[in-house]
């Protein structure tokens, strides 16, 4: 009898295991998603200011490869105000603060950058969206 019930034991690990598998397999799709909502808000709101093709710049920088680079260095655009001379890194943390608000980041008071997105998840699925430009 002790025996038969270890077996049931390993019956029930398996499709446990197999259902762990699963909802770990789930979070890169959802993170995909969340650049895919980016991109479409990029459209509707950033894309009037700014390309994502590298020195491509119109009344904003161009974003490419603005993840993890030094705020205020994109190649060859001179229009930059605020971020002039910035030491910040963008990065998850001061993305978020500037999307949030542009004006109150740093000494932004007389940046040309006049959106700001008040909702969080708005702003991390840019985030997400701007983590794939390269
Ligand atoms: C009205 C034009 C305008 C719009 C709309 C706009 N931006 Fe900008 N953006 C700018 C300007 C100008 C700068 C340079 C800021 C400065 O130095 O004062 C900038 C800078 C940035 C930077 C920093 C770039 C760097 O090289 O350091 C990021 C990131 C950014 N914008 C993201 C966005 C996103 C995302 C949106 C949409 C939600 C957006 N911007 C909408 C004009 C705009």
């Amino acid at each position: 009898m002790p025996r038969q019930r270890r077996r049931l034991g390993r019956l029930v690990a398996g499709p446990a295991a197999a259902f762990g598998f699963a909802v770990a397999a789930t979070v890169t799709p959802a993170r995909a998603d969340d650049a895919a909502l980016g991109a479409k808000l990029f459209q509707a709101q950033c894309a009037v200011c700014h390309t994502t093709i590298p020195e491509y710049h119109k009344e904003g920088p161009s974003l490419a490869g603005v993840y993890g680079r030094r705020a205020g260095t994109a190649p060859f655009f001179t229009g930059y105000k605020s971020l002039k001379g910035s030491s910040v890194v963008w990065n998850d943390q001061t993305l978020d603060a500037w999307l949030a608000d542009p004006r109150t980041f740093g000494d932004g008071k007389d940046t040309k950058m006049t959106v700001k997105i008040d909702d969080l998840a708005q702003r991390a699925a840019l985030i997400s969206y701007l983590r794939t430009l390269r």
